[in-house]
């Protein structure tokens, strides 16, 4: 059966159906149930002041866009396009909005629809999907590729714990908008090389409050994702902003956005680029990012994510070519390697590390 929900008249939009039929104080009705929303029922039930209605789940926008009005050819389509080519295309349909958001434009919720469904639409390609968000990409274009980025590796982690695909969806949603308030920034800001003042730095915290607010007027999308913009710089120790809220008030979709971002940002950062290794990274999220990010969704991604580094060869400190054979729990960054015949747990083996993958 259909699902009801609740939404605020703000956040009714045109198309979206009744699931209740809607009477006026003296019992009139202002509108049926059943009744596809238009402007002028929107707005008649603005007029007498009526806060909240129930709506059929099934008519929310991205429903109807994921079900019903996604023509299946397109479907078929966006299924033939190669990974890289749909990730790049992706990529540049987000710098887009992004643009309009900073040349003051407003962003149709259509276009986030649309490439939260192309990505979507891609969650069977987990190999493919890490490859792409591990490679090296244009710094100058980081904000756009790092938003992609974070929208997939999200999606991974939700595919991961098990979520339901409504869940995952949002999250798709949430990891394309996370940095959205970035756009409000100044580009100078943004851009700036090396260490910013503490003004600075003040100011670019800010981005999580805009975010907010940019997401929570793109009606139709659910609380859930603009919430998690919000806190997703939020830390389990409470060391994190705009809030400072202890780990037990951070919603769930912002700790996988913890993780997601972080991850990215770290593959993104030249230290850890010119080592080549996401190794080094796994290391450094196990052991660095202790007590700021949620434990659990941490070892989920880690555990998964280290898991299809399998098989791959590896360049060694000492020049040596070896295989990935073995992930260690204790120590994702630290894997077993099969080198010259022999096997060697470099987790043990403190002399050795592994320069890059090759
Ligand atoms: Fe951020
Ligand atoms: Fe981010």
């Amino acid at each position: 059966m259909d699902k009801k929900i609740n939404v605020s008249i703000g956040a009714c939009l045109p198309g979206m159906v009744t699931a209740e039929t809607i009477f006026n104080n003296y019992g009139a009705v202002i509108v049926w149930e059943n009744t596809k929303l238009d402007d002028s029922s929107i707005h008649r039930l603005k007029d007498f002041r009526i806060e909240n209605i129930q709506i059929f789940e099934s008519s929310l926008p991205y429903k109807q866009l994921k079900e019903d009005r996604m023509p299946a050819k397109e479907a078929v389509r966006a299924e033939e396009i190669p990974f890289t080519e749909a990730y790049e295309k992706d990529t540049d349909a987000f710098k887009s909005i992004l643009y309009d958001l900073s040349t003051g434009k407003t962003v149709s919720l259509n276009k986030t629809i649309e490439i939260a469904n192309s990505v979507y639409s891609r969650k069977n390609d987990n190999r493919e999907i890490i490859n792409c968000v591990t490679q090296i990409r244009k710094v100058d274009e980081y904000t756009y590729y790092h938003c992609v980025n974070v929208s997939l590796l999200s999606m991974l982690i939700g595919k991961w714990m098990k979520l339901a695909s409504d869940d995952i969806y949002m999250l798709v949603q949430a990891g394309l908008l996370h940095d959205i308030g970035k756009s409000l920034i100044s580009t100078e800001l943004i851009n700036k090389p090396g260490k910013l003042t503490d003004e600075e730095f003040l100011m670019m915290k800010k981005h999580s409050e805009y975010g907010y607010y940019l997401v929570k007027n793109l009606k139709g999308i659910d609380e859930r994702v603009s919430e998690a913009v919000y806190y997703h710089h939020e830390r389990e120790d409470g060391s994190g902003y705009p809030l400072g809220l202890p780990g037990a008030e951070i919603s769930q979709f912002a700790k996988i956005l913890g993780v997601a971002d972080t991850f990215d940002a770290m593959t993104a950062n030249r230290t850890f680029k010119l080592k080549k290794s996401p190794f080094n990274v796994f290391d450094m999220m196990q052991f660095g990012c202790f007590g700021y990010l949620d434990p659990v969704i941490m070892d989920v991604f880690l555990a998964n994510i280290s898991h299809y580094y399998i098989g791959y060869k590896v360049k060694l400190s000492d020049g040596r070519i070896a295989e990935v054979v073995y992930i260690n729990r204790q120590q994702y960054g630290k894997p077993v390697l099969k080198v010259d015949g022999a096997f060697i747990d470099i987790s043990v083996a403190k002399n050795i590390s592994i320069e890059e993958v090759l």
